[in-house]
């Protein structure tokens, strides 16, 4: 016993002894000195003790900046390093590949700029690899095949360009790859099915081009497939019917062929299911409905026909079903409205049936709208009849229509504008599938989708307490309606004629600052009367910066009493800058009048239009400005089409 214990000592001893005198790699350490001078770290690391010490205050699993070390042998060398979400900027400087043992980088969240230097591939001990949510441009290194060990690599939400170098496809370890919004260009390289292991791939808002590539459907280990806002080709192929692990599957606007639901036959696990705007026709197959770990089916605006599967009613976990703007057709099935189900989507689609009394509960929302359903008690919020009117049904509407206006400040309270313009409430909470019409019948609203990636439950309008500069009418745009996929207002009862259509924005959510929270960027369409009149709207570009007033005007014809305003994410965009969830449509207010035709407009509604034009543009044209200003007070006897035609053209320069 005495024995063992002074055995004890002595090891003790000896081990605290050669402790004491392990030194770190000194290249590691000149270098990590320079890496924290390049980036101005020294108020995080302060390395006036061996860095590689376990008792600094960087040691630490939690701590931010992080460096640790392995020192099993009789030097340290530093095998992680984490600089997260610092707002560090700069390049990533030479220096950090002497740290040639590095495992695991995480530079996520940072400004970092430039190119990915080609050096990165000396360090082929790394294991997971972050340079996600910066501002890294020039192509992504084909270096990065060298990085064989591999587990997780992002460089999601970057500004590179080219396309993915084919060595990626040496990454066979690889089980996690974050590629979305990272500026990438061009095919997806066959090379990528090498990857065997892959278990997430997030992929979308990258300019991908050509079919969706059969080769991932041999992908067998996926779990979570997302590729959504490319400029990929349908069909989905049959070859992802092999994909049989996959919980979440999001794929979305496909173009050129249409695909059909036949590949899921086998994909049971999934619990999330997106197929918003792949060209899917035919039926929705009776199987889907014994998914029983599905909690989201999305399947909008596809051409898919026939009836919704009585099989519907087993789902046990469901609580999202969108199937908006399809041709779906014959009765729906009431006995899907669970208990569990949180939003119904079935508008836009020639579908009828009568809702139970029952089917209106808290927590429940349901959007009809479009459709020949009977919703009893939810009646009064549907447009009975819009779906016809749409498809250009002449007898839309029985009463002589007199509406030739009107305003709505989305997602607020009603306000009277600086130039006198009534916009109407439109501040009502709304669910993931609602619609509802103003209190006036003058418009309705229909907004469907939920925010992924946002567990803090829906929310469908936003507001700053800034002020809102470019514009006299600040508060205007200090709320705004915002929608995950779809946002569309129409303008009901308004005679048929001419009109000019004036959409007020600003981005109030994402920042312009310095930091990586202005990294982000929001990509929505807009179309008016089915047609779309904005691709890729970027508000905070156009408009020169956030918070900043954005008016764009457009003019239309109502031939059919309805006015469709639509608001659409196709896909585009970041995600999750400055926060989870920040993207799709976003719109401070609307104001619809009418043009042509005797007296229907006044004439200080002549000299808002004035005011507004002076106010919304950029400096450059102060000039024209001026002057079209001046003109337009001169000829302020004279028709209204002028103006309107004069400032849309203005508006384009
Ligand atoms: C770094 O630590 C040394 C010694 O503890 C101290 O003298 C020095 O002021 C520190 N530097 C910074 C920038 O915090
Ligand atoms: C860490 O701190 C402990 C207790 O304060 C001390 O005994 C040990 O020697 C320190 N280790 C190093 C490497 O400085
Ligand atoms: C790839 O890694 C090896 C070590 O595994 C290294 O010798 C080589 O220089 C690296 N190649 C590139 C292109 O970085
Ligand atoms: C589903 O699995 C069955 C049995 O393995 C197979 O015959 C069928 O082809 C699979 N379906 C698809 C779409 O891959
Ligand atoms: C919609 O489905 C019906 C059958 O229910 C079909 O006759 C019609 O052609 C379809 N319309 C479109 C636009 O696909
Ligand atoms: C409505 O009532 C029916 C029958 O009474 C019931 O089966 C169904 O679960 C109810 N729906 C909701 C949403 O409570
Ligand atoms: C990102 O880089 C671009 C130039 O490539 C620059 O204009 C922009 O301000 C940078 N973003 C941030 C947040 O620094
Ligand atoms: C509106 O209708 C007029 C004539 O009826 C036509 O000349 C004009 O192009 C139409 N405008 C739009 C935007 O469709």
């Amino acid at each position: 016993m005495e024995l063992w214990s002074a055995l004890c000592l002595l090891l003790l001893c000896a081990f605290h002894l050669v402790s004491a005198q392990i030194t770190t790699d000194p290249d590691e350490v000149t270098a990590l000195n320079k890496i924290v001078d390049h980036w101005n770290l020294v108020n995080h690391l302060n390395l006036t003790i061996d860095p590689c010490n376990q008792n600094a205050t960087w040691a630490s699993e939690t701590a931010n900046p992080r460096v640790a070390c392995d020192c099993t042998g009789s030097t340290c060398h530093i095998t992680h390093l984490k600089v997260y979400a610092l707002d560090i900027v700069g390049d990533i400087p030479r220096e950090l590949f002497e740290l040639k043992q590095l495992k695991d980088l995480n530079l996520g969240q940072n400004v970092l700029s430039g190119r990915i230097p080609p050096e990165i591939g000396q360090l082929s001990n790394m294991q997971y690899l972050s340079l996600g949510v910066n501002n890294l441009t020039g192509p992504v290194p084909p270096e990065l095949g060298n990085l064989t060990k591999l587990v997780e690599l992002s460089f999601s939400s970057n500004q590179f360009s080219g396309p993915l170098p084919l060595d990626l496809g040496k990454l066979t370890s690889l089980q996690q790859l974050y590629i979305d919004s990272s500026g990438v260009t061009g095919p997806m390289p066959q090379e990528l099915g090498n990857l065997k292991s892959l278990q997430t791939l997030w992929a979308s808002d990258n300019l991908f081009t050509g079919k969706l590539p059969e080769f991932l459907g041999t992908l067998t280990q996926l779990i979570d497939l997302r590729l959504e806002g490319t400029l990929l080709e349908g069909p989905i192929p049959i070859s992802f019917g092999a994909l049989t692990k996959l919980d979440i599957l999001r794929i979305g606007d496909l173009s050129k062929e249409d695909s059909s639901l036949e590949f899921l036959e086998n994909l049971t696990s999934l619990s999330m299911l997106s197929l918003r705007s792949c060209q899917v026709s035919g039926k929705i197959p009776e199987l889907i409905g014994k998914f029983a770990k599905l909690q989201y089916l999305d399947l909008r605006f596809n051409k898919l026909s026939g009836p919704i599967p009585d099989s519907f009613q087993e789902f046990t976990l469901l609580q999202f079903l969108y199937l908006g703007n399809n041709n779906l057709s014959g009765q729906l099935p009431t006995s899907i409205i669970s208990p569990k189900l949180i939003a119904l989507d079935v508008s836009f689609n020639p579908i009828s049936g009568n809702l139970p009394p029952n089917s209106s509960t808290d927590g429940f929302s349901m959007n009809v709208l479009g459709t020949s359903i009977n919703a009893n008690g939810l009646s009064d919020r549907g447009v009975p009849g819009l779906l016809h009117c749409l498809q250009g049904d002449t007898k839309c509407t029985n009463k002589l229509p007199e509406k030739s206006s009107f305003s709505i400040k989305c997602g607020g309270t009603s306000q009277k504008s600086v130039s006198g313009i009534e916009y109407d409430d439109d501040s009502e909470i709304l669910g993931a599938a609602s619609s509802y019409k103003s209190s006036r019948n003058q418009w309705a609203v229909s907004n469907t989708g939920n925010f992924i990636f946002n567990s803090n439950g829906p929310q469908y309008s936003a507001h700053t307490e800034s002020q809102i500069t470019e514009t006299l009418e600040s508060e205007l745009y200090k709320s705004a309606r915002i929608s995950p996929t779809s946002l569309r207002y129409y303008g009901l009862d308004l005679k048929n004629g001419k009109y000019v259509v004036e959409l007020h924005f600003a981005e109030i959510e994402m920042e312009d600052t310095h930091s990586w929270k202005g990294l982000g960027r929001r990509l929505f369409d807009v179309y008016i009367q089915g047609e779309r009149v904005v691709q890729d709207l970027n508000i905070q570009k156009e408009a020169g910066g956030s918070k900043r007033a954005l008016i764009k005007t457009f003019e239309t014809n109502v031939s059919n009493t309805i006015m469709d305003i639509h608001f659409l994410w196709a896909g585009k965009g970041t995600c999750c800058i400055p926060y989870q969830g920040t993207y799709g449509p976003l719109v401070s207010a609307i104001h619809v009048y009418e043009v042509s035709g005797a007296g229907s407009s006044s004439k200080s509604e002549r000299k808002r239009v004035g005011r507004i034009v002076g106010i919304s543009l950029g400096c450059a044209a102060v000039m024209i400005i001026m002057s079209s200003v001046f003109y337009l007070w001169w000829i302020k006897d004279e028709a209204e089409p002028r103006h309107i035609r004069i400032r849309t053209e203005m508006r384009k320069k």
